[in-house]
């Protein structure tokens, strides 16, 4: 018997649209004997129709209208690896009251609209993969839908920001400056077309935000603390080396009694910690299911096609979708149901550093400070050279409560000797950060 032929429309042929172009074109064989279906790229949305592409696709099949997609009966699949809210999500919408199976690798439009997307998309009796969206080709979606179902999840964290994570590494091993650091990030295909939603903590939200989704059935939107990675220095870096630590950006979310935590922050990670040898554009997430404990996740976590593989994982699965499977209603609870607890309520440990002028009794008025505040100083370092005319001191604190440390904070900056706003950088505990 024939196998089953589907055809796909790619909405998008940049980094991760060429990649997945590459896979269906070099693995066709081995996907039609796995799957039973043959599949077919029809058209391909494009900006640029003259652009020169790093595929070798026929230009036949390229096209800048993209009704020669969404009004097209023969398309089974789109692909929409455009990127961006608009006009993507009419794009999207369009497709599905067409009754096309949707795979996407947005985040940022499923962060902010995926209630109303998975919904259209449960009435049409039509899927949405979204595989590509968090942790590039690491399968942590479909791990936990379906690998985990049976799970009450209890935490998730880690490093979902492939560039952030580039950029820390090589700030870490061959003390390169950031911003070349980036360009090389953006060379390589890892970075977002405005690369500040990288380096400000915005796409690692977005994709704690779907991770929070699936793990406790709530879509933050708003709800996500952010810091991004623009203020770490390399000081900061040479000081967390000498104290035991690297510096990660992780993304985190948990249920606890009072509510359900999710922060995005750059973190002092222990140099023992599985996470601290996770380096270049790996991304690695821990899981902690009540039944299966703690898993650990590892895996290319941006770029052409390491993301192309969670695209095309996704394209199967619609193509299977067509006669096998049928999608499961989507169950958003309302953030009213589930509150989200502020980082202010947060207990961790601290690194500050200060930088101060350089006269006898200044660690004294801080440390005094923080004594107020019943802070306790678990560690200080103190560098006896000036960096830029300043003096620096960093302090490690006990686990204490955010607000409180952020209240002392305000009256250390007030200091006369104070000359910078202080570095606050959370610290991963060893048994994650509790
Ligand atoms: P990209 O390299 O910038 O490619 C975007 C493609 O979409 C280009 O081919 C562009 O056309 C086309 N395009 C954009 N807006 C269009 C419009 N309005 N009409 C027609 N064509 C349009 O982006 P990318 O890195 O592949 O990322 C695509 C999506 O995947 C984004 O949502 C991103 O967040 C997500 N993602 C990326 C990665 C990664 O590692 N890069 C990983 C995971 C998820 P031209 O080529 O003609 O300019
Ligand atoms: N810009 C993203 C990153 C792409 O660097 O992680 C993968 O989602």
């Amino acid at each position: 018997m024939k196998n089953k032929e589907i055809k796909i429309g790619l909405l998008g042929l940049g980094t991760v649209g060429s990649g997945v172009w590459e896979i269906l074109k070099n693995n066709a064989a081995a996907i039609e004997e796995r799957s039973g279906i043959k599949f077919q790229i029809k058209k391909i949305l494009v900006h640029d129709l003259k652009k020169k592409r790093s595929v070798d696709v026929p230009a036949s099949l390229l096209t800048i209208q993209p009704n020669d997609i969404l009004e097209d009966p023969e398309i089974d699949i789109v692909v929409e690896l455009l990127g961006g809210i608009l006009p993507t999500q009419n794009y999207i919408l369009k497709a599905i009251e067409s009754g096309k199976e949707i795979v996407t690798a947005n985040k940022a439009l499923l962060a902010e609209k995926s209630e109303e997307i998975f919904q259209k998309a449960y009435e049409k009796s039509v899927s949405v993969g979204f595989e590509a969206s968090v942790a590039g080709g690491i399968p942590i979606i479909q791990s936990i839908r379906e690998g985990f179902v049976g799970n009450q999840i209890e935490e998730m964290y880690g490093i979902i920001n492939g560039t952030c994570n580039y950029i820390l590494s090589e700030m870490t091993s061959r003390k390169a400056d950031f911003h070349s650091i980036l360009k090389e990030a953006q060379e390589a295909g890892y970075a977002e077309a405005n690369p500040d939603f990288d380096v400000k903590g915005i796409d690692a939200a977005q994709k704690l935000s779907l991770l929070t989704w699936l793990a406790f059935g709530v879509l933050p939107h708003q709800g996500v603390y952010v810091e991004g990675i623009e203020k770490i220095t390399p000081l900061d870096i040479e000081y967390a080396q000498k104290l035991g630590y690297v510096i990660k950006l992780l993304g985190i979310t948990r249920k606890q009694e009072e509510g359900i935590e999710a922060r995005v922050h750059p973190t002092m990670v222990p140099q023992d910690h599985p996470l601290a040898r996770v380096n270049g554009v790996f991304n690695a997430v821990f899981l902690k299911g009540d039944a299966v404990g703690e898993a650990m996740f590892l895996g290319r976590g941006a770029g052409m096609m390491p993301t192309a593989s969670a695209v095309v994982s996704d394209i199967i699965r619609a193509g299977l979708s067509r006669s096998v499977l049928k999608p499961v209603k989507p169950v958003f609870k309302s953030e009213s149901m589930i509150s989200m607890v502020s980082i202010n309520e947060l207990h961790s440990e601290y690194y500050l550093r200060f930088s101060v002028v350089d006269k006898p009794g200044v660690f004294g008025q801080i440390a005094g400070c923080l004594g107020e505040a019943n802070i306790g100083i678990a560690a200080v370092y103190q560098k006896e050279n000036e960096v830029d005319s300043k003096i620096p001191i960093v302090v490690l604190t006990h686990k204490t409560l955010e607000k409180n440390l952020k209240q002392a904070l305000e009256k250390i900056e007030k200091l006369e000797a104070v000359l910078d706003t202080p570095t606050l950088i959370r610290v991963l505990a060893h048994s994650g950060n509790k």
